[in-house]
């Protein structure tokens, strides 16, 4: 029975690397037997200029039906001024919370052929192969209470709470240590539980769960020394497991260790393996439209979602080995960008990919 793939364009850069990932879909169905119908609804700050709101519910239930989900990015300076709780990161928001995507994957691989492109010495991010697992659908993004109140001395205060049950501890954990077995049999839990009670909380379940997992290796981090640890010697880490927080903030300075963001892709998952498949990098509002962006952390996004949604680990290595080659072949967009290299855009780039399948 074919599959079926929603595609959320997004705004900024999101419509332009979505289309480069949707031919390299439509290559695999086309010419390779990919069983799958493609279909496409509105999210972020397209949604709002058209609906009024980030996440129609047709795009919800188009979400829910579909078994994945791929999204470009959301979010731009056109809609910063409006009220937080209908921006577009809302969009984003609303679909991890509204189809239960509590385990990110957000796995930061070094291609041998951009050692050069990275902002640290070679031989620290040579070989890096790290798996950050970020839990997604709790934590501070969605604690109550959260709002700004009106005091009675006349001034506002801020809140946002960080909150944890055992259960969601649990199931993230798990997720962790089974990626470890297949990897590196090594799991790091990163808090801050010196200061959180929270993430001491944390640290006490990831611990018990890892007793059910007498292989894997586990070590505890706070999340500063993570954040050091990360630009002072990455190849430490195998697998790491956080909060939703720390782990937005550790997956981008992970990024950056491989030359660029616009390389990562991701994987939000349910407990079912149901998925929504994103680059980790964001609506880049100031290239958009110019043809400049990298499309390749996306379309590397569909080779995550072959593998964890749609069951086709051929086909996602065949997605893999053709990003290789077209790096091989001395491709690069701008961001990638290297001393003798060949500059293209977005669309070349996709199209290499394509050619290379
Ligand atoms: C990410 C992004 C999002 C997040 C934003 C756009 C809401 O930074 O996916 O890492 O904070 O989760
Ligand atoms: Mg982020």
């Amino acid at each position: 029975m074919s599959k079926t793939i929603l595609v959320l364009p997004g705004d900024g850069i999101g419509p332009e690397i979505v289309n480069e990932a949707v031919k390299v879909l439509a290559t695999l169905r086309d010419e390779h037997g990919l069983d799958v119908d493609l279909d496409e609804a509105l999210v972020g700050g397209a949604a709002i200029d058209a609906t009024g709101g980030p996440l129609p519910d047709v795009t919800l239930e188009l979400a829910k039906e579909a078994d994945a989900v791929m999204l470009g990015a959301v979010g731009g300076p056109k809609w910063e001024s409006l009220d937080i709780t209908i921006r577009p990161e809302k969009g984003l928001l609303g679909l991890r919370a509204g189809l239960n995507l509590f385990a990110n994957l957000r796995p930061a691989i070094l291609y041998p052929q951009l050692a050069g492109a990275s902002t640290l010495k070679p031989e620290v991010v040579s070989g890096l192969d790290i798996m950050i697992v970020r839990e997604l659908t709790g934590g501070i993004y969605f604690g109550q209470p959260r709002g700004v109140n009106q005091l009675e001395t006349g001034e506002r205060q801020g809140i946002n709470t960080l909150v944890y049950t055992e259960s969601e501890i649990d199931r993230i954990s798990r997720v962790a240590f089974d990626i470890a077995m297949k990897r590196g049999k090594r799991v790091c839990s990163v808090d801050k539980a010196n200061v959180l009670e929270c993430t001491e909380l944390w640290r006490e379940v990831a611990t018990r769960v890892g007793g059910d997992y007498p292989e894997v290796e586990l070590s505890h981090m706070y999340v500063d020394n993570a954040a050091m640890q990360l630009v002072r010697f990455p190849k430490q880490f195998d697998v790491m497991v956080t909060t939703n927080m720390f782990g937005d903030i550790l997956s981008d300075c992970a990024a950056m260790l491989t030359g660029s963001i616009g390389m990562l892709p991701s994987a939000s998952l349910d407990e079912n393996g149901k998925g929504m498949y994103e680059p980790i990098h964001g609506s880049a509002p100031d290239i958009a439209g110019q043809g400049l962006a990298n499309p390749l952390a996306t379309i590397l996004s569909v080779a995550m979602m072959l593998r964890y949604s749609l069951n086709e680990p051929a086909m996602a290595e065949r997605i893999e080995s053709a990003v290789n080659k077209v790096l091989d072949d001395g491709l690069r967009t701008p961001d990638i960008m290297s001393e003798g290299m060949n500059e293209v855009g977005c669309e070349q780039m996709g199209d290499a990919v394509v050619a290379a399948l």
